[in-house]
């Protein structure tokens, strides 16, 4: 048995914010942006809409495109750090407003590398539980956690979500080959939403982030991760189409791949218009990918993701 994705929808706040707007209200230009992050533009929500209001377009477009009936669905699973409330999920947020109401429902938060490890509990439940239909969601408002006025943090983010339908398939050929898990939370302290912070913002906390230093493990872990990863299942890089790792910034990914011998060829790139969506940005970039023709049926694919706790691990995937 196997996890196979079997349909994939996203959604994007409409409002865009590109570096040049930024500019006009800090001391940072397009120039410093683009050329130390990869990023021009990225998608900012309103006030209007919360997480719970992108899991819910991204997964209510997946429900029609792949003809889903509601109540077909096991379980739904929101990989999230954003979510509206500290509860309810928001996993049950979106079981409510779709109608599933036999799936149980509940979120994930491992930060960026969120998407993974909401991908690999959902593999091992629908193994052992034997679920047929499955929701992933990643979903991340992560700019009502920005301070604007910090131009260090505030030009590295935007919001968006996607929305994965996984079923069972009896094709050993396809669907989730590996995925792989690592935490270290000595290193809590690089990367966080620190709440003693939040005073201006309801109490929410604001995001604070050793850049260098993260810049350096997400190198460092991202690729002892896929080494790992394609060790253990008996595979090279060769044996995959495309990388598609989570997107913080396009110079992460080109000195990882030059420091740590990866084909740069094969790694989807889309922080250019998204910038950091969290555990969104790999559903984003797949979907992106998928609708520009790069990505095939039958790729086999390499996620790989760092983010805050620190978090980090890798999943393979033949689409
Ligand atoms: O998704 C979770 C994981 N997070 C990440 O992967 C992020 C990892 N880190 C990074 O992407 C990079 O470290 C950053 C893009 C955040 C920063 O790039 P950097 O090359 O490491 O710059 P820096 O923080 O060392 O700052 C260099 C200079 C500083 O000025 P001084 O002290 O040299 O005078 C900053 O004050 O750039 C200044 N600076 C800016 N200047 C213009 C910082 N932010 C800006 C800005 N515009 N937006």
């Amino acid at each position: 048995m196997r996890t196979k994705i079997t349909s994939i929808a996203t959604y994007l706040p409409e409002k865009v914010v590109t570096n040049d707007d930024l500019s006009k209200s800090l001391d940072t230009s397009h120039e410093w942006i683009y050329t130390r992050t990869g990023i021009e533009s990225r998608h900012v929500s309103s006030d209007e809409e919360l997480t719970s209001t992108l899991a819910i377009n991204a997964t209510t477009k997946l429900m029609q495109q792949a003809d889903v009936d509601p109540m077909s669905v096991d379980a739904i699973i929101v990989s999230t750090t954003t979510g509206d409330t500290r509860f309810p999920s928001c996993a049950c947020k979106v079981q409510g407003a779709i109608g599933a109401y036999r799936a149980f429902a509940f979120d994930v938060n491992a930060a960026c590398a969120g998407f993974i490890y909401a991908l690999a509990v959902a593999d091992s439940m629908m193994k052992a539980m034997k679920l047929r239909k499955v929701l992933l969601i990643a979903s991340e408002t992560i700019t009502k956690f920005v301070d604007w006025t910090d131009r260090s943090t505030c030009v590295l983010f935007g919001d968006g979500a996607g929305a994965m339908l996984l079923e069972q398939t009896e094709d050993d050929n396809t669907g989730v080959i590996a995925t792989k898990l690592y935490a270290n939370g000595e290193e809590e302290k690089y990367n966080s939403i620190l709440a003693h912070n939040g005073e201006q913002n309801g109490n929410r906390g604001y995001i604070t982030m050793a850049g260098r230093t993260v810049f350096k493990y997400a190198i460092d872990y991202m690729a002892m991760s896929m080494n790992e990863i394609l060790a253990e299942s008996g595979m090279t890089i060769d044996d995959i189409d495309w990388i598609i790792p989570h997107q913080a910034n396009r110079r992460i990914l080109e000195s990882m791949c030059k420091m740590r011998d990866f084909p740069l060829e094969k790694v989807i790139i889309t922080t250019q218009e998204h910038a950091n969506t969290s555990s969104a940005s790999i559903p984003l970039a797949l979907k992106d990918a998928m609708d520009g023709g790069t990505v095939k049926s039958g790729n086999t694919l390499l996620f790989t993701a760092l983010g805050a706790g620190l978090t980090w691990g890798s999943a393979i995937v033949r689409i």
